[in-house]
């Protein structure tokens, strides 16, 4: 039904204009208590083979929505009714700001990608704080993304986040710095050790002081050299974080300028996992996001060492049903071979870590 919706609708309009569409769809939904419920009746992951513990958080299956849908945590709860075992808010920064100018989001049916360069649109960081104190009408694992305001310059970068992690951190189920998205110029220079460690450094003392003490994790580029990415992972054990996601959009296409999303990005996101769980073993949740489309993607994810599993474009194909469905169908195989999702994670993987 929704492929039909896409392919004969959908697919002609423009895509930010769908895209917002049914961000307010989903907080009309958000503000419906009865609805909400009975939708999270039908279509959260229910499966107690599915649940996952991940740095002291419970999660209800290990399929989460990626940041940058809800960039202004507008629909965190309508999306965990429709079955996401956690949603990523965000990118959220310190300040407002508008993004880059439009057209800044594209399809690319072919290849089921899409390319965006929307550059951290979002109402800034208080803003969010005031939508996710709202109470809650249904269980949502929220994580929140936050990244630098584009007119701070790189030395005042982690002042900047620091302002974020102090509105969020106390608000959030776990944190996460975002270095790697390539829409707000010079962010991903950031990744680099000498600029990262006193940046996390700093965040991580915010989120350490919440009463919870907030998880902290840091998302990096699919772009990154193997040896960078062991630098990151190298840096995250070395500071105490709780886990790293893997990976953000790469500029390493040809189309439209911006990060490209989707199935072109399935091979090097598990080339990054499994050279991180090589790396870090067990010591740190490994999420795993970046092409993943239906139950083997997160099957094979979860072998190689992922905790958790995140995704996007899967959704702009597939649909609002995408997560209840692949939770289902990863249910249903659970069942046959007679195990649970934890005991998936990292059986295929080597040994363990040299690091
Ligand atoms: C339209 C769009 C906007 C995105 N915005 C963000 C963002 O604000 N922050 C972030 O960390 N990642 C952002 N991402 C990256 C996704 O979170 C994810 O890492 C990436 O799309 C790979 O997953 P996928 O192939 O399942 O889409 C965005 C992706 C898309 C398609």
């Amino acid at each position: 039904m929704y492929r039909l919706l896409f392919s004969q609708v959908l697919r002609r309009l423009d895509a930010e204009a769908v895209h917002h569409a049914t961000v307010r769809a989903l907080a009309l939904l958000s503000t419906l208590p009865l609805l909400k419920r009975l939708l999270h009746r039908a279509l959260a992951p229910s499966d107690p083979a599915l649940r996952v513990t991940a740095f002291g958080v419970h999660f209800p299956g290990p399929l989460g929505l990626a940041a940058g849908f809800d960039k202004d945590a507008a629909c965190a709860e309508a999306l965990s009714a429709f079955g996401f075992g956690h949603v990523e808010v965000g990118t959220i920064t310190a300040h407002a700001q508008p993004g880059n100018p439009r057209p800044r989001l594209f399809r690319d049916v072919r290849r089921r990608a899409v390319i965006n360069r929307m550059g951290f649109n979002n109402a800034g960081a208080q803003a969010a704080a005031r939508r996710l104190r709202r109470t809650r009408g249904v269980p949502v694992v929220v994580g929140v993304n936050i990244g630098k305001t584009k007119v701070v310059p790189e030395s005042e970068a982690a002042a900047d986040y620091v302002t974020s992690a102090k509105e969020l951190a106390p608000l959030a189920d776990y944190l996460v710095v975002n270095v790697s998205s390539p829409n707000t110029p010079g962010l991903r220079n950031l990744q680099a050790v000498e600029l990262l460690r006193p940046l996390l450094a700093a965040v991580k003392e915010v989120a350490d002081s919440t009463p919870r003490r907030t998880p902290l994790l840091v998302k990096i580029a699919p772009d990154l050299a193997d040896d960078d990415v062991d630098a990151v992972a190298d840096l995250a054990l070395e500071l105490g974080l709780d886990g790293i996601i893997a990976t953000n959009t790469t500029i390493r296409h040809s189309g439209e300028t911006g990060g490209l999303s989707g199935r072109p990005l399935k091979e090097r996101s598990i080339e990054v996992l499994r050279r991180l769980r090589a790396r870090v073993g067990d010591r740190l949740t490994l999420v795993s996001v970046g092409g993943v489309e239906d139950v083997d993607d997160v099957w094979e994810r979860l072998l190689a060492g992922a905790t958790l599993v995140q995704g996007y474009t899967g959704m702009i194909y597939e649909g609002p049903l995408w997560a209840s469905r692949i939770h289902r169908g990863l249910s249903r195989r659970l069942r046959r071979h007679a195990t649970t999702v934890p005991e998936l994670i990292g059986r295929t993987a080597p040994d363990r870590s040299q690091g």
